[in-house]
């Protein structure tokens, strides 16, 4: 097995050769002054099975993914699995209104062009998935997180919504403390209403976990909520910091008290690893 880290995961991606014990390469990737991409593996031969570990978000990293597939392949990829921590236009599942298209579904079949197996982690609807007409597997962060916060002082883990209310689950299973949902309701793209929670938190230090923290909408009302039904701390959790339009500069003027997330995108924030459960799903498959 050969791991090969593009531009947007190579730490990530050198963890995942180091837990499973092989070989990294880094795609040299530069961009032309036009902003065109260029790549290369500088390896004379990679006659093995080769991982991909790239992000598919923004549009650029595409773009850098398509190239990098090429090149593996055509220095000799016994097999290509492709790693996307995490996976764009994934929200965009299905045709909402008339005229859309399948965004989610376009980008897997341009992706399944060199691509034996798929692996993603907490994409935002497993589904989509199917596209690919491959092998697939969808790493739940939540074991990471539920590890990482055992012995960290939280009483109660909750998702904002309804949606998320089986991560809340698996979290607070996995530490051994209550679980619970709170009810979202969303009025555009950047603003929710989220009513008060049904659970006792007066005095309690609760945790939120999300999938993405997109405008950080969500989960700064969420956050408001819970501060004003008592909660003592609000410790709150990601999977994908996506953090758009100065999000991360919000959130921290906000009332969270903390604000992790894991390391499929890079920030300050990004606390809490993914790489072994990603190296298990490559073993698991080779
Ligand atoms: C929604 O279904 C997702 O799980 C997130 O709650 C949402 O994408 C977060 O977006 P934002 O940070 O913009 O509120």
């Amino acid at each position: 097995m050969i791991v090969v880290g593009g531009s947007t995961s190579r730490d990530l991606a050198k963890d995942i050769a180091s837990i499973i014990g092989c070989k990294y390469i880094e795609a040299a990737t530069v961009r032309f002054p036009d902003g065109e991409c260029y790549t290369r593996i500088e390896e004379e031969t990679l006659d093995d099975d080769v991982a991909i570990v790239q992000n598919t978000y923004p549009d650029e990293n595409l773009v850098e993914m398509f190239l990098i597939q090429d090149a593996v392949r055509r220095a000799g990829a016994k097999s290509v699995t492709l790693v996307i921590p995490y996976f764009g236009y994934a929200r965009q599942d299905r045709v909402f209104k008339n005229g859309e298209p399948e965004s989610a579904k376009v980008m897997c079949e341009l992706l399944s062009r060199v691509c034996d197996y798929v692996i993603t982690v907490d994409i935002h609807k497993e589904a989509v998935l199917e596209a690919f007409k491959r092998p697939y597997k969808d790493v739940k962060a939540a074991n990471a997180m539920g590890d990482y916060f055992k012995d960290k002082d939280i009483d109660m883990v909750f998702s904002p919504d309804i949606g998320a209310a089986g991560r809340a689950k698996m979290v607070g299973e996995r530490m051994g403390v209550p679980y619970d949902h709170l009810e979202k309701k969303r009025l555009s793209g950047t603003e929710v209403v989220i009513q008060p929670a049904k659970s006792d938190v007066k005095g309690k230090s609760v945790l939120i976990v999300d999938d993405m923290i997109s405008t950080g909408g969500t989960i700064m009302t969420a956050t408001t909520q819970l501060k004003a039904a008592g909660a003592r701390k609000v410790t709150v959790a990601c999977t994908h910091g996506v953090y758009v339009n100065n999000a991360l500069e919000r959130l921290k003027a906000s009332d969270i008290d903390d604000l992790l997330s894991c390391n499929t995108l890079m920030s300050e924030t990004s606390r809490i690893s993914v790489a072994g459960m990603i190296a298990d799903a490559i073993k698991e498959r080779c």
